[in-house]
């Protein structure tokens, strides 16, 4: 597999006159970068424009790591339904760069009967050709067997150490035993389970009693998962990993229930982190109006958004530390065709939400500028911590040595949001309306100035395989 060189020359950028904001501070600081890596960080780095390719003036902005998005579903087969999400591994990522995401970790599905090395080798051949900017992929495990558990190990060791699991949704869903195999076998070669936690049992109750009653429409789906048989699978989804002292990532997080479940844990020890998403902060389940017929599947996704007191209790998860990354859970459906397939039966409408490109934007928005996190937090939560949960040890930080993967961001700059501004294959927004600041002036991807001033000048297929190592329980964030 193809991966980045530390040798290659690619010029040198210098980035002047900004405020570097990392995870740990801001200071006004230039930034130097040379063959694609930061040489230097400093007030004064005597370095003039006769010594550099290019100068960047960042006067009046900040300078920060670009956006790690571990959890998108580019070119994702949905194969119950028979449809795939809208944007392949090209749109995807170009919409991503105009967003302020410089890697993301996508993922590579095992087929029923098929090995994770085909899987991982089958996706390799399906991003490389397309992707932007660089990235990863977890492995999702549907199918466990002995040959899958004695694979994982060379996996971890070779730059894939997250496997994704599902305790729902139809073929790709795997049981509490299968989960307990796994867990065993990543605990003890530094792999990590990324789990998407909800109670299988429950939901199909509620999906058949919904339909038996006659309630078909898209607002349905959201009473059809409710908070508990969220709460009650992250509980278990930790507990299991409790018991086979393994480290585990709760997937997209959107209850306060949850999110207490993973709290309590971290405090007595147990080696788990957890994500959240943009919509969970800023939707709430007034999106499940039933007055408004087929537009309601436009917001269907799994977990559906919730009551505006688990919005509160997300972000004050987020502000004292109980969940550690946002990510955009991006799996985007147009409206017409793909959505409208289930406006008479939600369970045709395919489950997800676009949204690589307006994650940062979202979380500088209501995060930041609303005062409910500093900007050292929502560097921590969009890039630094992503990086450090899934083992990506170029990237996430401004520091000498690393990749110059940066965004560079006026923070008084403001953008209202409709699909049209927005570059993803979908035809609609969920944030239509929004004004949003926090979108990046440039995006810089290994030392590549890939969005420049709002022009795109990345070339397709530019991205590389993330360099991946194994987990340390003991080093998540
Ligand atoms: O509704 C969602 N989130 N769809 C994407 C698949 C998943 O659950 O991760
Ligand atoms: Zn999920
Ligand atoms: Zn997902």
């Amino acid at each position: 597999m193809r991966r980045g060189s530390r040798m290659e020359d690619k010029g040198s950028l210098l980035i002047r006159g900004g405020t570097v904001v990392t995870a740990t501070g801001r200071v006004p600081a230039d930034v130097l970068v040379r063959s694609g890596r930061i040489d230097a960080v400093g007030p004064d780095l005597g370095v003039g424009e006769a010594d550099v390719d290019r100068v960047i003036d960042a006067s009046g902005c900040w300078v920060m790591p670009g956006g790690i998005d571990t959890h998108t579903h580019l070119a994702h087969p949905i194969g119950r339904l028979g449809v795939t999400t809208a944007d392949d591994f090209y749109t995807g990522t170009v919409a991503g760069a105009f967003g302020g995401v410089t890697t993301i970790i996508d993922f590579g599905l095992q087929e029923q009967g098929g090995t994770l090395t085909d899987a991982r080798d089958h996706r390799f051949g399906v991003i490389d050709p397309d992707a932007i900017i660089d990235f990863g992929f977890h492995l999702i495990v549907t199918d466990v067997n002995d040959g899958v558990l004695a694979e994982m190990g060379d996996l971890i060791r070779s730059g894939f150490p997250s496997f994704k699991v599902y305790m729902t949704y139809g073929d790709k869903k795997i049981g509490d035993d299968d989960l307990i195999l796994l867990l065993e076998v990543a605990g003890e070669h530094g792999g990590l389970i990324y789990a998407h936690c909800e109670n299988d049992c429950a939901v199909t109750h509620l999906i058949e009693r919904h339909l038996a009653e006659g309630k078909t429409g898209p607002a349905y789906h959201a009473t059809s998962r409710p908070p508990e048989v969220e709460a009650e699978a992250t509980n278990r989804a930790i507990m299991l990993a409790e018991l086979a002292g393994a480290p585990i990532c709760i997937a997209h997080v959107t209850s306060s229930g949850a999110a207490r479940h993973v709290a309590d844990a971290r405090a007595r020890g147990v080696a788990v982190a957890a994500e959240t998403c943009p919509q969970y902060l800023v939707l709430d389940s007034s999106v499940y109006d039933p007055g408004a017929g087929c537009e309601v599947a436009k917001f269907v996704c799994s977990p559906p958004m919730r009551e505006h007191s688990h919005v509160d209790a997300l972000w004050d998860a987020l502000a004292d530390g109980s969940i550690q990354q946002v990510s955009s859970d991006h799996a985007p459906f147009r409206y017409e065709g793909q959505k409208t397939g289930g406006c008479d039966n939600f369970t045709q409408i395919p489950n997800g939400l676009p949204g690589i490109e307006t994650r940062l934007p979202i979380v500088f928005t209501e995060g930041v500028a609303s005062g409910r996190l500093t900007p050292e937090r929502f560097v921590e939560l969009t890039a630094t911590a992503p990086a450090r949960l899934f083992g990506l040890t170029e990237k996430g930080r401004i520091e000498p040595g690393a990749d110059a993967d940066l965004i560079v961001v006026d923070p008084e700059r403001e953008v209202e949001i409709t699909a049209d501004v927005l570059h993803s294959d979908v035809d609609y927004s969920p944030y239509e309306g929004m004004r949003l600041k926090g979108f990046p002036t440039w995006t810089i991807s290994r030392g590549d100035v890939i969005i420049d001033n709002g022009v795109l000048t990345a070339e397709r297929g530019r991205g590389r395989q993330v360099e991946r190592i194994p987990i340390d329980p003991a080093n998540l964030p």
